[in-house]
Formats: structure tokens, sequence, C-alpha cells
């Protein structure tokens, strides 16, 4: 079997055990790369004066990283720029936060060319190349044009915008085209593929015949594949000492109240707003369940250079202080919010804890917290996870109690349903998903993407 090369703007060093606090996207892809090698190259997330494209290398279980560091100007540009005040709303439905700057697009090329530049050596003519989401669009095509004529896929981990909402950006029309650079495609639901056929079809005038798009003689195939995580790594990590003690910790001290959590990056696409505005009505409609119930709401803060993400935190604590206000009691805080990432094991530990799951948000190309939640559980008494419907994961996690994120009427009867429901129906509903999780998990997701994209038709030029 060929190298793997993985291209991604955040790169896992290969030593990171499972006490590390880690996204579970890094985690899911050094699982992928753990057992296929190869390399892994990115951002080092370090900043220097000018940029070098000096290499530093790690080499771990299974495969190396090769990591580069990039000037303040570039993260400016590039990564608070043109990634996540341009790219992320756009692609979250959100073009009312979007910042449309020519000089972030511009810093977004002139990183991705940097990119290319400093990962052509690594590249042998036999690698596969794999290059990992919205940070990295135009990687492929400037591989490209320094005589890279590898098999290279791209694989999108968020949503994809419907045409009407992509036109708006400027460099529509060039973001669609540095996508027939690829030989393979991937998104993780059918829904993201089609926004992208659509796109591809009504703003190039590209052709598609349902799994191929084709345009100026180049041809791209189309996947939809759900990421996984590493299941039986996670369950096993469930029942770790370490998880053993976060559960006994958690249990203590919710003193016989059931725990209703939530984790998520403290991001306004994980609708962290409308679920705390969902539990204060929950709070409202049910006042016997106050006193039995506390939401433990995790939110490490991130991206915190840029504008949009400082107001959501600020929005945040005024509303967890409004709630917990108007509810606690001397011996009762009907909120807790953490603003604090955790290791995986602690994580685990406290999800099984949990009695329900609560993961809504307005959009997400999928979700892995949901199936980590669903992972840990105990088998005999299993939690309940509540899940946005617009999130990815909701294609496969049928099972789950689904809600439209935006309704806190929603959220609330959702709440209410999960905490009275018996525990034949709290088993079924967890066999159904956890075997979901299992069979369709992290290696399963890159087996079905490298095979697809050993199989499509090399590229001639
Ligand atoms: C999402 C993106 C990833 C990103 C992660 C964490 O899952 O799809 O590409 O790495 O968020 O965000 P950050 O900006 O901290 O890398």
């Amino acid at each position: 079997m060929s190298r793997l090369i993985v291209i991604s703007n955040r790169v896992a060093a290969p030593t990171t055990s499972h006490s590390g606090a880690q996204g579970g996207l890094a985690v899911a892809l050094s699982s992928a790369l753990q057992e296929a090698g190869g390399i892994w190259f990115g951002w080092s997330g370090e900043v220097t004066e000018e940029f070098t494209g000096q290499l530093s290398f790690q080499r771990g279980e299974g495969y190396t990283t090769a990591t580069v560091d990039l000037e303040e100007h570039d993260v400016e540009e590039y990564y608070d720029g043109y990634a996540n005040r341009t790219l992320w709303p756009l692609f979250h439905y959100r073009i009312d936060l979007a910042e449309y700057e020519r000089s972030f697009a511009g810093g977004y090329q002139r990183v991705n060319e940097r990119l290319a530049e400093t990962a052509r050596p690594l590249i042998e003519p036999e690698d596969r190349i794999w290059i990992q989401d919205y940070h990295m669009f135009p990687l492929g095509e400037e591989l490209r044009k320094r005589g890279c004529r590898n098999r290279m896929g791209f694989f999108l981990h968020i949503p994809w915008p419907p045409p009407r909402l992509l036109t708006t950006l400027p460099e529509a029309r060039e973001l669609l085209e540095t996508l027939f650079a690829y030989d393979l495609v991937g998104f993780h639901t059918e829904e993201w593929l089609r926004s992208f056929e659509e796109g591809a079809v009504n703003i190039l005038g590209a052709t598609s015949d349902g799994e191929t798009l084709s345009l100026n003689g180049r041809t791209v195939r189309m996947i939809a594949s759900p990421i996984g995580i590493d299941a039986e790594d996670f369950t096993a990590l469930a029942a770790s000492p370490r998880a053993r003690l976060s559960f006994r910790q958690m249990r203590d001290s919710a003193v016989g109240r059931d725990m209703i959590v939530g984790v998520d990056r403290l991001d306004y696409s994980k609708g962290l707003e409308e679920r705390f505005l969902g539990y204060e009505r929950f709070l409202q409609e049910h006042p016997e369940e106050r006193k039995e119930v506390f939401l433990l709401q995790i939110a490490p803060p991130s991206r915190a250079a840029v504008e949009t993400y400082q107001k959501i935190r600020t929005a945040l604590d005024g509303l967890s202080g409004r709630i917990n206000g108007a509810y606690a009691d001397i011996d009762w805080v009907p909120l807790r919010y953490v603003n604090q990432g955790y290791p995986r094991d602690v994580l685990a530990g406290i999800y099984r804890a949990a009695r329900i799951g609560l993961v809504t948000p307005l959009r997400d190309g999928l979700n892995l917290v949901a199936k980590e939640y669903v992972a840990a559980q105990d088998p005999e008494d299993p939690g309940v996870l509540i899940l946005s419907r617009f999130a990815g994961a909701a294609e496969q996690l049928t099972e789950a109690v689904l809600v439209n994120p935006y309704s806190a009427e929603e959220i609330s009867d959702a709440i209410a349903l999960a905490l009275k429901m018996p525990r034949e129906e709290r088993v079924a509903r967890w066999q159904a998903l956890n075997e979901n999780i299992q069979r369709e998990d992290v290696f399963w997701w890159l087996r079905r993407f490298t095979s697809a994209l050993d199989t499509v038709e090399a590229m001639v030029d």
C-alpha cells in the first residue's frame, strides 16, 4: 500500500495520549494515520516574524508529522481572516457574520502557495495525498502547479452551503474551480455533497452524472462518507481509571440529581445560546424538576482573536448569569458553565455520568461529541442523546431524540422526555446508536475514502 500524506491546518503530535485535550477531528485523523502510516503535514500553530518554510519533524507510532511555522500576517489573513471570518460563518449559513475582505482572500491564497511549496519536497510519486478542510481548498491546485500528479483527495469537515448563499462570496467561482484539481472530494453527508454539486453546476456550469462532476476536461468524483470515532478505544477509555475517577466525582457532586451535559468549542455554530434558552424554558415549564437536574456546559474558548467569538462569549456569560440568578438556590445551581477543556479520559467519565447528552448545533459538518457520548455509556443503564437535526451526524444517528435547535420549546420537551424515558427504551435506542458508531468508526471512514481514491481514474493532463 502506498504512503498517505495527510495535510491539514492543525496537526496532532504522534505522541498524543488520551490525557491530551484534543479536538475530535485531530484525534480521528491521528487514529486513521496510525493505521495507514505516512506523513501528516500542516501548520505548527507557532508564529514567527518571517516565513522561512523550515520544517520540523516528529516521528511517532505509525506516522511522522512535518510542521511549519507561519508569520503573524499570515495567521491574521489566512487563519483568523479568510478561514474563520469569511468561510467558517458562510459555510455554517451565517452570511450575517461573514466578512468579505480582499486582503483575507489574498492572504489565504498566499499561505496555500507557501504550504504547497513547503510540502512539495515531502511528496514522492507513489504517495496518495489527502487534504483536509476549509483552510486548504486551493492547496491541491497549488501542488498540481508544482508538478504533483499523485492521486489527490480533499475532505470537507464542515457543511457546504446552498448555492444562493455561496454566491455571496466574491471568490465563489475561483473556490469552486480549485476543487477540480482533486480526483475525489468527500463530505460527511449527502446533503452537503448535493449542495456542492448544485453550486458547481449552477455557478460554474459543470456537468454532473450524480457521482462525478466535469468541467473543462477535468473530472472529480464525489463521495459522502461520515467520519467516525475510534469507538473501541473510546469505549475502553470510559472504563479507564481516570474516567472512573471523574465518573465518581461527577456522581458525588450531583448528589442524586440528573446531569445533562454539553461539550462544545465556544462557537456560535454550536447553538449554545439557543441551548441555554431551551434549558431555561424547561426550568420555567417544569418547576417540579428544578433541583432534580442540572446542566453542565463545558465550552473551551476558541479562535479568541476573532470578534464574533468574543461576542458569543460575552453573550453566554450574560445568559448563564441570568439563568443562575433567576433560578439558583443556596443548595442548587441549575447551570454549571465551564470555559476550559478537559482530557479525553476525564470527559469519557463525565459523559458516562450524564443522564442526557445535549448536542444542539445550529449547523455542524458532523459532530463527534454525539458519538463519543454514546460510546461512553453504560450498556445496562445508558443515558439519552438529544441531537440537532442540523448536525451531519443526524443522518446516521436516527435513534437519538432529534430536535430543531432553534426551538426552545423542542429542546425543553426533549429534556422532559429524556428524563422520563423508561430504561428499556433507553437501552433499545442506545443499542441501535452504538451499533452504528462501532461499525462506522474512524477506520471505516478512512478505508472508504482511501479505497475510493485508489479506484478513481488517476489524473491525466
Ligand atoms: C472544526 C474544523 C477543524 C478544526 C476544529 C478546531 O472541527 O472542521 O478543521 O481544526 O474545528 O478549530 P481550530 O480553529 O481550533 O483548529
